[in-house]
């Protein structure tokens, strides 16, 4: 069944957990995170960018997610719009089912440039009213992604800072937070700890505090009832590096999220962790290496197939990790 943000994080904070938020574009990513919640038993947040409605199309993004909801009535799915860039883009997606929706007014509508924090009160608050009227949650953003390490806002993806931000706006004030939630009413602020979105995090092998977990215990004591999300969560596996290099793929040295960092954060009071690049990663190696190993194939479904089991893994992974496992 389809249900909104707030229930499903109500759940996850009186139980102690967090649910990766996976992002979706096509069938087999849908079908691996549904297979993947199925076997362990979690609930699950499909979420799609604007980028996403653009590569499926809008018909197809809606009528896919209904079939996941079809093909899996028991387990309680949150249908979320990933980095919304002004309220009319959130007013099309809640027109078109979404159970959530997320207005990241911490950059103007160009989604490069940052914010005013009087903007960002004011676009928010503009879709906490019309979506809290129809029962659909809102996720806001406060603050800057980008990499404490470099500065960089990491990808320019569309969904990112550019350039080099001061420490300032990389990190989250847990005060200016606590203003900002009273002002909007939103259900779930993304903050910025020194994560950034892409494969291009951090360049050197992070060891140990990379990120600025204190500030998660410190903005959650402050705002207890709004729930935490993590964006740029991505782990970028280092054995899923290597499969694609030795399948003819050229990506850079480069690291992620480390899992235990973003435990960590769960046990402070990050309830939604967003993951995109992780499972393109894997998708990319399962096709590339199946595509070395059998030269002759020409059936896009044995590709396809076997990027939906490499995803299926790494998602039931991280729900095992994050403590969403069994919690369906
Ligand atoms: O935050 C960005 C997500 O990874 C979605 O990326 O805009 O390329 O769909 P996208
Ligand atoms: P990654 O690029 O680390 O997967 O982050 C995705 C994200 O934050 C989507 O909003
Ligand atoms: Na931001
Ligand atoms: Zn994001």
């Amino acid at each position: 069944a389809l249900i909104s943000l707030r229930q499903l994080l109500d759940h996850a904070a009186e139980h102690g957990y967090g649910v990766p938020a996976f992002n979706i574009n096509n069938m087999e990513q849908i079908h691996a995170i549904m297979q993947a919640a199925d076997a362990c038993d979690s609930p699950v947040i499909l979420q799609a960018s604007a980028g996403a409605r653009k590569y499926a199309g809008e018909p197809f993004l809606r009528r896919m997610v209904e079939a996941a909801v079809e093909m899996w009535p028991h387990i309680p799915i949150c249908m979320h719009q990933d980095h919304g860039g002004s309220p009319a883009v959130c007013q099309q997606s809640i027109r078109s089912g979404f159970t959530s929706v997320m207005m990241d007014g911490s950059l103007k509508e160009d989604m490069k440039t940052p914010s005013s924090y009087e903007y960002n009160v004011a676009v928010t608050a503009k879709v906490v009213e019309f979506a809290h009227a129809v029962g659909v949650s809102v996720e806001g953003e406060l603050g800057c992604l980008g990499s404490l390490e470099s500065g960089q806002a990491g990808e320019e993806d569309g969904s990112g800072a550019e350039g080099v931000l001061s420490h300032d706006q990389l990190l989250t004030d847990p005060e200016q937070a606590a203003q900002f939630v009273a002002a909007t009413g939103v259900d779930a602020l993304a903050i910025a700890i020194g994560t950034s979105h892409g494969a291009y995090k951090f360049t050197r092998k992070p060891s140990g505090d990379i990120l600025a977990i204190g500030r998660v215990k410190e903005i959650h004591e402050r705002i207890p009832n709004t729930h935490l999300v993590m964006h740029g969560s991505s782990s970028v596996p280092q054995d899923w590096l290597e499969i694609i290099r030795e399948n003819g793929g050229a990506i850079k040295e480069t690291y992620g999220v480390p899992v235990e960092e973003i435990q960590q954060g769960i046990r402070y009071g990050v309830r939604k962790v967003n993951i995109d690049t992780d499972v393109r990663l894997v998708m990319t190696g399962a096709i590339r290496r199946l595509m070395a190993k059998k030269p002759d194939e020409f059936d896009p479904r044995k590709f396809l197939a076997e990027a939906t089991k490499a995803a299926k893994a790494l998602c039931q992974e991280r729900f095992e990790q994050f403590g969403t496992a069994g919690q369906a």
